[in-house]
């Protein structure tokens, strides 16, 4: 079986080379020449570990090419993955840009030869996979070829892993011989036993965005509850542990934090509202979810400034990641983007470090003191603040910091640390939907266990 896949992109690069190490042989095109060369010697231009292993045993085995002539990978090819970014638009109404995908259909309609089956991985809206039937049968009335839909479920970070053992599979398509096709792709998880979902093309590109929009939803209603823990004197860690316990629920994506952030949730909540709106079916809960973890970012930012004391100005705030999660170097509609400006606003000086993120925040943010590790960061700090739970941030030695900084303030927008280990550390500890541990409460408390 010969694939091509059009973008280079995080989902066009993951899946190219997970299709090679199905067995399947994988041509990769990218307008982009630089990457093109760069990928051909097993170089990615992305953060996602073990991609870079894979890759290079792929090459060896040639079953994975690079180029940037579309019509020879196409040519060749029994299937065509559209893998191109789907940014949203620019005019600013949420919906995504279709016009890469659009251009995609074109170019591979001229050039495919027999019969073809073209599948979007791109996240697109429902109705796009008609739409593009509709582009490449105007361009070819008389071409051989289906069109199918088949979204990813890709965590950066996690993107090989979760290709190669994925939860469930989604081919939306209504024609036998395009499901026959995309069934030997994807065989050797069928022999895993996956679940492999066969549905018509609009409900594969409905469920795509029902499920990024869940579990968005699922994070802000765990933030709202921390904030009603933080007001009412509970713990969230405690009500997400118990809530997960439901098998019902399931404990993940109920870690309260600083809102979620990303290239998919941003953008797919939004294009989502969007869509409702469209069909005039209003999408009320993701519409209040985009909003409230909009207006989270600010709130955490407020929350940073409270812990100080009411202002920031004149104070050196050190922050300990960028990243938009751990293990990338994807800084899109990161909370720290959002948080820092505020910050620096407020008049405060900002000293930050990030193991993956800082060459790409560079281009987002300025006026940053960059460090090379947490304690730089903390060194003469009025305030340190953890935005990304990065593992090396889990064991910081919180004496040596303590010792660094001016002042002994940590504001913790991951709860990475436990309540107990901060107390007597002399630290003003600030988590989120926790209580506040502060230093003359733990004296008091101890005056009074003694007395
Ligand atoms: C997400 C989905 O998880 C993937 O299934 C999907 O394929 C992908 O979008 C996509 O559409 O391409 P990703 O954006 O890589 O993947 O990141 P997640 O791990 O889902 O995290 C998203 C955001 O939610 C991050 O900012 C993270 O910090 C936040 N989050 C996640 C929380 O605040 N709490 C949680 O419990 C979980």
């Amino acid at each position: 079986m010969h694939i091509a896949v059009v973008g280079t992109g995080y989902v066009g690069l993951v899946s190219g080379t997970c299709f090679a190490e199905f067995g399947m042989n994988v041509t990769c095109v990218d307008l982009d020449k630089d990457k093109i060369k760069r990928l051909r010697k097993g170089e990615i231009p992305i953060f996602e570990p073990g991609l870079e292993d894979l890759l290079k045993k792929q090459i060896k085995t040639n079953r994975i090419a690079f180029t940037t002539d579309l019509e020879d990978a196409v040519k060749k090819s029994d299937v065509v993955f559209i893998a191109v970014g789907t940014p949203p638009n620019s005019n600013g109404d949420g919906q995504a840009d279709l016009s890469y995908v659009r251009e995609a259909a074109k170019q591979i309609a001229l050039a495919m030869d027999g019969y073809t089956v073209i599948v979007t991985k791109s996240t697109v809206p429902v109705g796009t996979a008609q739409e593009i039937e509709k582009v490449i049968r105007d361009a070819r009335p008389n071409g051989d070829f289906d069109v199918a839909s088949n979204p990813e479920f890709l965590r950066e970070g996690a993107a090989v892993n979760d290709f190669m053992r994925p939860d469930r599979v989604i081919i939306g398509t209504s024609s036998e011989r395009a499901r026959k096709v995309l069934q030997e792709i994807y065989r050797p998880l069928f022999l895993n036993e996956t679940p492999i979902v066969f549905t018509k093309r609009e409900t594969a590109e409905i469920i795509k965005y029902a499920a990024n929009a869940f579990l968005a939803t699922k994070i802000t209603f765990i933030n709202e509850i921390a904030d009603l823990c933080e007001m009412a004197g509970g713990d969230v860690q405690v009500v997400a542990k118990a809530l997960g316990l439901d098998g019902r629920i399931s404990p993940k994506f109920l870690h309260a934090g600083p809102g979620y952030g990303g290239s998919c949730f941003p953008k797919d909540t939004l294009a989502l509202a969007q869509t409702g709106q469209k069909f005039e079916a209003r999408q009320r809960i993701v519409e209040t979810v985009v909003a409230v973890n909009t207006e989270r970012r600010e709130r955490m930012a407020q929350r940073i400034i409270k812990a100080c004391g009411g202002s920031v100005s004149g104070k050196r705030i050190g922050i300990l990641g960028i990243a938009f999660k751990p293990n990338t170097d994807d800084v899109r509609e990161a909370p720290s983007l959002s948080i820092i400006p505020i910050l620096q606003d407020g008049g405060a000086k900002i000293v930050a470090y990030d193991p993956a993120a800082m060459e790409q925040a560079k281009r987002h943010l300025t006026r940053i003191d960059w460090k090379n590790d947490p304690y730089q960061v903390a060194d003469k700090a009025d305030a340190l603040v953890i935005i990304t739970e990065w593992n090396e941030f889990r064991a910081l030695d919180i004496e040596k910091i303590g010792a660094l900084m001016k002042e002994k303030i940590l504001v913790d927008l991951r709860n990475i640390y436990k309540i107990s280990e901060m107390e007597d550390t002399g630290f003003h500890y600030v988590s989120i939907g926790r209580p506040d541990v502060k230093p003359e409460i733990v004296h008091l408390k101890k005056v009074s266990a003694a007395s």
